[in-house]
């Protein structure tokens, strides 16, 4: 089973709620948040403001991804918004455990996110704590990146390492997905598929979502 997540990031942010009941039509699972920082990474986007808004907008589920410093200060904050899944950088907290379990506490998914050149022994404790991990294909900031290829065999090291534990946590996959790749991605074992230019870049988002739902489905 695969979702498709959706991310707002390449959307058109005047007209958000417009983009978002396109990708609703489409058949979109989630809608992927990216709060961004100019610190951790070097971009700024959107707060909790807007999730408030989004909440109000979408009965989706909001995933939001958490690029930014000392993300322990803001994860409960952003539940309290209304995210039903949220993911901080193990690049970014030094007390990880104590994030994902006030994330989990408050009552949402906790997630955790891992740069492409950041290896997956940094995950090994945190697994314990976390429902799903985002692995980045890209490195963060920005929509509209090239999938690193050095992921491809990240995510299937990724899936061996939760399924050799006996390990429920998901695997999502963030940066650089298309209906070139989706396949492939999915076959390696991702559960949710982040896009963001790959739908918002289109000139029928709808449709888009369509297209990566039926090239991924080939695997299932
Ligand atoms: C990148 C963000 C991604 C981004 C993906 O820093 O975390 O979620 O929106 O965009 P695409 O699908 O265009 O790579
Ligand atoms: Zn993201």
């Amino acid at each position: 089973m695969f979702e498709i997540a959706p991310s707002i990031l390449s959307a058109d942010f005047a007209r958000l709620a417009e983009e978002i009941r396109a990708v609703e039509e489409g058949g979109a699972a989630l809608l992927h948040v990216d709060v961004m920082d100019g610190h951790f990474v070097p971009n700024i986007t959107i707060g909790l403001p807007v999730v408030r808004s989004l909440r109000k907008a979408t009965s989706l589920p909001l995933d939001t991804h958490l690029m930014i410093a000392e993300p322990g200060r803001y994860a409960v904050q952003f539940v309290e918004a209304g995210a039903d899944m949220v993911s901080v950088h193990v690049e970014a907290d030094d007390h990880l455990q104590r994030t994902l379990t006030a994330i989990r506490e408050a009552g949402a998914k906790a997630g955790v996110a891992i740069n492409p050149a950041t290896p997956l022994v940094m995950l090994e404790e945190a697994l314990t704590y976390a429902d799903f991990v985002l692995l980045m294909s890209v490195n963060p900031g920005f929509g509209g990146q090239k999938f690193v290829p050095t992921s491809m065999d990240k995510l299937r090291r990724l899936r061996r390492m939760i399924d050799d534990r006996g390990l429920k946590t998901r695997i999502e996959i963030d940066g650089g997905v298309d209906a070139e790749n989706v396949a492939k991605v999915v076959e390696a074992g991702a559960e949710i598929l982040v896009a963001g230019s790959a739908i918002y870049g289109k000139n029928d988002p709808a449709a888009a979502v369509r297209e990566l739902i039926d090239k991924a489905t080939v695997w299932v």
